[in-house]
């Protein structure tokens, strides 16, 4: 597949693209792009916001900016854009990111994530260029650019060969393996630290007890999520 992220600030994701999955992801043929808004704006001295009508504070990405950025990297009009392929605001009030959501971007060949800075988009990106808006969840964050981060993540760890071994993404926590539930817990060498023991099934050797042991753990955490909720 191929992620496009515009942003502000390409240089953000050096580290991100570093990543052992990552980069097996773009060994596998995927790939990742970046548009710097600022590379295209239309306006002088690289403006790319301004304060928004009616007042108030911070400043809000411009629609003109972000045309002319869709424009030279796709040419064509945004507005046709969105029915061929997923574009993508990053915004805290947007459609939650889980896991279900993440199973839809990653079963796409093409996604956009347009990041936003300061107090956001115009809502005219909003209502005319996005396909999609999506949140990483209820809190803020000044820029879109870790929340593009998660979304990269989420999605292309779960492209097959990214994580090198394939089950890994298949049976974890809120994937349908596990009902939608949290993952089960793990452990490792050594058996017995400071008398904190591992429980003695995953020590026995019996596949299928130990399938049944982790399944009863996963609705074991699930039911618990539910009552701390609730409480
Ligand atoms: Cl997608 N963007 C920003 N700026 N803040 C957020 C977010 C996104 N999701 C949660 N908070």
């Amino acid at each position: 597949m191929q992620i496009d992220v515009f942003t502000l600030f390409p240089d953000a994701f050096a580290w991100f693209e570093r990543q052992r999955h990552v980069v097996n992801a773009i060994a596998l043929g995927h790939r990742l792009g970046y548009v710097n808004y600022r590379d295209h704006t239309p306006l002088s001295a690289g403006q790319v916001d301004d304060t928004p009508f009616g007042g108030g504070a911070g400043m809000v990405l411009r629609i003109d900016v972000v045309e002319a950025a869709m424009r030279a990297r796709y040419g064509v009009d945004p507005v046709d854009l969105r029915a061929g392929r997923r574009v993508i605001a990053l915004t805290p009030g947007g459609r939650l990111l889980d896991d279900e959501f993440v199973d839809e971007l990653a079963a796409e060949d093409a996604v956009t994530l347009l990041s936003g800075r300061y107090e956001g988009f115009d809502q005219r990106i909003l209502d005319h260029f996005v396909s999609d808006d999506v949140s990483i969840g209820r809190y803020v964050l000044a820029g879109g650019e870790l929340a593009a981060m998660v979304v990269c993540d989420a999605v292309l760890r779960k492209l097959p060969g990214a994580l090198g071994h394939d089950d890994s993404a298949h049976e974890e926590s809120f994937s349908k393996a596990l009902e939608g539930a949290p993952e089960y817990p793990h452990y490792t060498r050594p058996a017995e630290y400071r008398g904190w023991e591992v429980p003695p099934v995953l020590l026995s050797g019996h596949h299928a007890r130990v399938r049944d042991w982790r399944l009863e753990q996963s609705r074991a955490r699930a039911a618990q999520r539910t009552d701390s909720r609730s409480r």
